[in-house]
């Protein structure tokens, strides 16, 4: 793999994968899904929905972005000619595209995380979780590549396949440039923490936790946002997310299929972890698309002090 810093900066994303010898046919999923941004950049800002980039919008269906969103991208995975299911947040069921499926890949995606954030002009993002082969539900550790894009202040693209994590950031013209190579968590102290849900209906290991965290010095970052939440976390090198197991929702609110498991790939080849507060989050087995899971996600050492707050006091 490249040392950090061994490739100019500002490379594009498709220049980038191919210099990296990534394979054809996932460089193509990852730039369909780096092209669709494009559309749904421009959907967010403008809220102009006739400006999709798909010729059935004519504006005067007012789609809730999320499903336009949703459109957008599984329009260009099923044409791509590479990809053989799709499983998305916005429909329940998993759409088989190509039965001839085992060289292609199967794809799991939140097309817009944090939707209702948009009416407040708060960050929000597209989470991507790919699998080789025929099928999406599977451990999270089977995942041969995982991405987000943040519509934040800037348009950031991050993205693993195994071989580390880079981040691309997109300039005047709409395209991906290198940014950050390699990104690498830091080990230490969390000195930020990213609490989802409510308190009060925190478990005691959960409370004690947080009670730890803030006693060593960590300040309290949350915007309601998955995907601006973790991205803090991995560019800050340093912290901890966490939606946890609540009283009345023991398994927490975040899906494992494209929510958990794309962020657990990406911060693990970090060096970071991420975890239920029992177990590994790339472990899971899904039985279904819809399947949640807590996850207590970042640095390594405060995923560690989670897990042992939570099997003292649960
Ligand atoms: P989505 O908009 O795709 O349903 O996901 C929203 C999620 C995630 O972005 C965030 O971490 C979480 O909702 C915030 O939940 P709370 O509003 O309960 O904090
Ligand atoms: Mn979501
Ligand atoms: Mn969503």
């Amino acid at each position: 793999m490249r040392q950090a810093g061994s490739t100019p900066l500002h490379v594009d994303l498709r220049r980038y994968l191919r210099e990296t010898d990534e394979d054809r046919d996932l460089t193509r999923v990852i730039c369909e899904v780096a092209d669709a941004t494009k559309y749904i950049i421009n959907a967010i800002r403008t809220g102009d929905l006739g400006m999709a980039g798909t010729s059935n919008l004519y504006g005067e269906e007012q789609l809730a972005l999320d499903v336009l969103s949703d459109r957008i991208i599984r329009k260009r995975l099923i044409h791509s000619g590479v990809v053989s299911c799709i499983a998305s947040e916005e429909s329940g069921e998993i759409q088989q595209i190509d039965p001839d499926c085992e060289q292609k890949y199967a794809v799991a995606y939140d097309p817009l995380d944090g939707s209702s954030l948009v009416d407040v002009n708060l960050a929000v993002g597209t989470i991507v979780s790919i699998y080789k082969g025929c099928d999406v539900l599977r451990p999270g550790r089977e995942q041969v590549a995982a991405m987000y894009i943040l519509y934040g202040p800037r348009t950031t693209l991050v993205y693993s396949t195994g071989r580390g994590v880079h981040e691309f950031a997109m300039n005047s013209l709409m395209e991906y440039t290198l940014n950050h190579e390699n990104i690498q968590m830091s080990n230490g102290a969390a000195k930020i923490y990213s609490p989802g849900g409510q308190r009060s209906k925190y478990s005691s290991g959960t409370e004690e936790f947080a009670r730890q965290l803030e006693a060593g010095g960590a300040k309290l970052r949350y915007s309601g946002g998955f995907v601006p939440d973790i991205n803090q976390v991995l560019m800050k090198r340093n912290g901890v997310f966490m939606y946890p197991h609540l009283k009345n929702a023991p398994d927490g609110k975040l899906r494992v299929l494209y929510e958990l498991n794309p962020m657990a790939f990406l911060i693990e080849q970090a060096g970071g972890a991420a975890s239920t507060g029992k177990g590994r989050i790339l472990d899971l087995q899904p039985r279904s698309i819809e399947d949640r899971a807590p996850i207590f996600i970042g640095s390594k050492e405060s995923v560690a002090l989670a897990e042992r707050c939570i099997s003292e006091a649960g």
